[in-house]
C-alpha cells in the first residue's frame, strides 16, 4: 500500500511517517514546502498515484489563531475540503486528523465519538468546519480526534516542563483542567491499525487510557525523569489567562474503537515511561 503524509514535518506527522514505514508501507511524506494544502493543484497531487493520505497539517497556535481565525480557517477548513474533494475524485483514502477542542470542555464524563461539537475557541471553531468539509467531501473518511499530544522532537507541554525543570525550581502548573496525556507514537499506531483493519468509516477518538491534569501530568513527568515531583506547585486556569479559552475537561471515550475491534491507546503513565528517554534526550 502507498501512503502520502501531509504535516509530516510536524510532530504527529513525522511519527505517523515513521511507524507506517515500520509496518512495511511505502510512504510519501511533505511538509507545507512541498504541499500546500490549501492549493487545490497540491491537492490533487498528493492524491494522485497513491492508496491512502493521512492529513496531520494544520495550523495548531491555538492562541494566534484567535487573531487570525481566516488564516487559520483557510488551512485547518478550506484546505482538508479541497484535499477530501481531490481523493474522493480519485478513489484515494483519508484519514483526517482533528482536536479535543472540537467540543466545549463542559462535560463531566467522557465525550462520545457522536457529542455534538460546540468550539469555544477560533482553533477549535476552523478544526470543526475542517471535519464537516472532509465528511461533505468524502463521507468514507475517517476523522481522527485526538488531545493532549506529545512526542519526540515537537513543541509540546511535555518538553517545556522537562526544560524548566533545568531552569526553575518549582513550577506552577494548573489543576483545573482535565485529559489524557498521549504520545504521538500512540497516534500513529492507532492510524495505522485503522487502516489496515479497514475500520468502519467515520469519527474516531484516539486518546490514552487514564485522565489527570496539567498538574498531574507534570508530576509524572518529573518523577519519572528522576526529579522531586513537589517541585511542581497546583496552580489554576485564572491564573494563567490566554487568548483562546481552553477546555476544563477534554477526556474523551473510545468505545467506537472498542466496537471496531480496534487496540486501544494504553493508558496514559505507561506511553509515558515508553517515551520518556526520546523526550529527555530531545530536551537535553
Ligand atoms: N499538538 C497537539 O497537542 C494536538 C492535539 C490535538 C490534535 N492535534 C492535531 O494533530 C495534528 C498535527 O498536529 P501537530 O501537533 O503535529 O502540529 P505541528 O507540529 O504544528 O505540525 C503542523 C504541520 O502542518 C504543516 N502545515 C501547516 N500549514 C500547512 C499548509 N498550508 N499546507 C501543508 N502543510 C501545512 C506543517 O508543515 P511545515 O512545518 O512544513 O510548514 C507541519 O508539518 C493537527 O491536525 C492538530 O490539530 C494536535
Amino acid at each position: 500500500m502507498t501512503v502520502t503524509v501531509l504535516g509530516g514535518t510536524g510532530m504527529l506527522g513525522r511519527e505517523v511517517t515513521a511507524v507506517l514505514r515500520e509496518r512495511g508501507l511505502d510512504v510519501r511524506s511533505y511538509g507545507s514546502a512541498q504541499v500546500d494544502i490549501t492549493d487545490e493543484q497540491d491537492c490533487g497531487r498528493a492524491a494522485d498515484h497513491t492508496d491512502l493520505v493521512v492529513n496531520a497539517a494544520a495550523f495548531t497556535k491555538v492562541d494566534d489563531a484567535e487573531a487570525h481565525e481566516a488564516e487559520a480557517f483557510v488551512v485547518n477548513a478550506v484546505g482538508p475540503g479541497l484535499l477530501a474533494r481531490a481523493c474522493a475524485q480519485r478513489g484515494t483514502r483519508l484519514v483526517h486528523v482533528s482536536t479535543d477542542y472540537v467540543f466545549d470542555g463542559t462535560a463531566t464524563r467522557p465525550y462520545a465519538e457522536t457529542a455534538p461539537m460546540r468550539p469555544r475557541s477560533a482553533y477549535g471553531r476552523t478544526k470543526a468546519a475542517g471535519e464537516w468539509a472532509v465528511r461533505a467531501e468524502l463521507p468514507s473518511a475517517y476523522v481522527v480526534r485526538t488531545a493532549w499530544l506529545y512526542g519526540p522532537g515537537g513543541g509540546s507541554f511535555a518538553a517545556t516542563v522537562l526544560r524548566m525543570a533545568g531552569e526553575r525550581e518549582t513550577l506552577a502548573v494548573v489543576d483545573d483542567q482535565r485529559g489524557q496525556p498521549t504520545t504521538t507514537r500512540d497516534v500513529a499506531r492507532f492510524v495505522a491499525d485503522l487502516v489496515e483493519a479497514d475500520a468502519p468509516p467515520g469519527t474516531y477518538l484516539a486518546t490514552s487510557e487514564g485522565e489527570t491534569t496539567w498538574f498531574g501530568f507534570a508530576q509524572a513527568l518529573f518523577e519519572a525523569a528522576g526529579l522531586d515531583p513537589e517541585r511542581v506547585r497546583p496552580s489554576d486556569t485564572a491564573s494563567f489567562p490566554r487568548p483562546a479559552p481552553r477546555p476544563a475537561y477534554s477526556v474523551l471515550g473510545h468505545d467506537r474503537s472498542v466496537a471496531a475491534g480496534l487496540r486501544l491507546l494504553p493508558h496514559w503513565r505507561e506511553a509515558l515511561t515508553e517515551t520518556l528517554s526520546d523526550l529527555v534526550g530531545r530536551t537535553a
